[in-house]
């Protein structure tokens, strides 16, 4: 007995040094901590239970007999954040650069099996060469199990996929299909081949950094959700970030206490919208004095910022906010901002989530470029998501609410279950010149008659009215009274059933 437990503590010795001391200097001396001390980061202090630590690969190519570290390089388990359970997978890089053999495939799907059973999220901490280059076709085939839990579990579960590190080859399809994608700058990238392979390739010379790093991802590609300025960071708003979420998808997201009055009116509200309504102004700043503490986790800030999306609470219940952007290509829909939140959209709508949709666009952006990138199946997307949605919608039009932006951005007629309009609202086909133009066609060489019939089309849909008067608005609400209005809809709406004919699946224009 006394041996067994002797050789127990030194199975667990060898396996919390991972690669070994100098293997866990390297990778602090990157700014980089070790998987295991991410792990006591992510998780309440003491809860995390670790799963499978004497597992070892059964590789005897190559001199893999002798290079064996009990655990294979990732640590599984499950913990908890804030109080509520999450399974986490850990890549330990000290490991043979982490890297992904068959056992180490099956200990990641031992712990998303279980977090299915139990209805838990699934985090994991990727960190990794990729595919365990001495055992072949077995670590691809861990990836394609990997792969299949990801897609099984998607709108079950949420998913989320830390880059702490390397991620590379196929190895960035099991990230890219979790609900989201945060990074750590400077110490991660993806992509799918490598600055090398693209220069023998295309020719093209690009750093490491310039073709995968995390500025990449959230400016340029999108792929990724958020970086971070290092681990600890990164690790932290994780915290906070599953505290939005349900820990599955038959559970409503967790209600918070607030000490923010759901009934606070806002006064500097009434002036936000200027009276030239070609100026623009910051929807963050509606977004901000309408949340509970103007607490607003946004997403993807620097990459489509003609639409916000985000998470917040509202009298203490998460919600999602999709929002334009004035700011930025006057918060035209475009197709990267299609893109971007239709999947949030989705999102919410998996995870019961409400969605808070702020309106004002003028309309989809022009071009060729939009046009030859496909922006009518993009755009259809976020079309498409709105309508599926079942979740409690609340709309507040604030300005321009232009043409078919108008009835995708969860307009009435796509079961919007309130939707408002401030007095600036202007609901109409498209903007008074643009309409003059080509109604007035014949007219256009007399200035005086252009003026007044941009007046006359300016009066009659310059306004809320007309959309009011067909019941397509429930009400006109002062700008200072939006966060009390929300907040009573989002109560009414709190016990809302509705469900969409039974199918197989639809089928999104992807
Ligand atoms: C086995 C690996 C490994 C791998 C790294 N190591 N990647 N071992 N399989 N894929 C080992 C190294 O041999 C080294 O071992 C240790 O990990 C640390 O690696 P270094 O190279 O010293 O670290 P660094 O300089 O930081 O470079 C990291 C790296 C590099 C850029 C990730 O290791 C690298 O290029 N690795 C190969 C990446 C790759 O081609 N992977 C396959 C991708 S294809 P020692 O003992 O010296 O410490 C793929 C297909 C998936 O993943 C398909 C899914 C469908």
């Amino acid at each position: 007995m006394q041996e067994i437990t002797q050789l127990l503590e030194e199975k667990r010795a060898a396996a919390r040094l991972g690669g070994g001391q100098k293997r866990i200097d390297t990778q602090h001396s990157k700014g980089k901590l070790t998987a295991r001390e991410r792990l006591e980061v992510l998780f309440d202090e003491g809860t995390f239970e670790e799963w499978d630590m004497f597992v070892e690969h059964n590789c005897h190519d190559f001199g893999m007999a002798d290079s064996r570290v009990p655990g294979d390089g990732v640590v599984t388990g499950f913990g908890t954040i804030n109080g509520r359970t999450v399974f986490a997978f850990s890549q330990d890089f000290t490991v043979l650069g982490g890297s992904l053999s068959d056992a180490h495939a099956r200990k990641i799907c031992k712990i998303m099996d279980q977090a299915m059973k139990v209805g838990a999220p699934v985090i994991g901490l990727n960190d990794s060469g990729g595919a365990r280059i001495q055992e072949g076709v077995g670590s691809l085939a861990g990836y394609a199990e990997v792969f299949q839990r990801n897609v099984l579990a998607s709108g079950v579960i949420p998913q989320i996929s830390m880059i702490m590190g390397p991620c590379a080859g196929g190895a960035v399809y099991s990230p890219a299909m979790t609900d989201f994608i945060f990074m750590v700058k400077d110490s991660s990238y993806m992509f799918v081949t490598g600055p090398e392979v693209v220069k023998t390739v295309t020719h093209e010379e690009v750093t490491q950094e310039d073709l995968g790093g995390a500025v990449t991802h959230t400016s340029k590609s999108g792929v990724a959700d958020l970086a971070f300025e290092n681990d600890i960071e990164a690790l932290l708003y994780l915290r906070k970030f599953v505290d939005f979420l349900p820990s599955n998808n038959r559970e409503k997201p967790p209600v918070a206490k607030t000490q923010d009055p759901a009934s606070r009116l806002e006064m500097s509200l009434d002036t936000l919208v200027p009276p030239n309504a070609s100026l623009p102004y910051d929807m963050r700043e509606l977004i901000l004095k309408i949340t509970d503490d103007g607490d607003f986790f946004e997403l993807q800030p620097d990459y489509a910022g003609n639409i916000l999306i985000g998470l917040a609470r509202m009298d203490g219940a998460p919600v999602g906010i999709v929002a334009n952007q004035p700011m930025v290509l006057a918060g035209c829909l475009d197709i990267d901002s299609s893109r971007k939140a239709a999947r949030f959209v989705r999102f919410c709508d998996a995870f019961n989530i409400p969605i808070v949709t702020l309106v004002d666009v003028p309309g989809f952006l022009p071009g060729t470029s939009q046009e030859y990138g496909g922006i009518i199946k993009h755009g259809a997307k976020l079309l498409y998501a709105y309508a599926e949605a079942t979740v409690p919608k609340v709309t507040i039009i604030t300005r321009k609410a232009y043409g078919g932006a108008y009835d995708v951005m969860s307009s009435k007629h796509l079961r919007g279950d309130v939707n408002y309009a401030w007095p600036s609202a202007e609901i109409a086909v498209m903007g008074p010149k643009g309409a003059v133009e080509i109604i007035f066609r014949q007219e256009r060489d007399n200035p005086e008659k252009i003026e007044q019939h941009t007046e006359d089309y300016r009066a009659k849909f310059a306004n809320p009215f007309v959309a009011g008067a067909m019941g397509y608005i429930d009400d006109v609400i002062m700008p200072h009274d939006t966060r009390r209005q929300i907040c009573r809809d989002l109560r009414m709406l709190r016990d809302k059933k509705l469900e969409n004919p039974w199918k197989k699946h639809g089928n999104l224009p992807l």
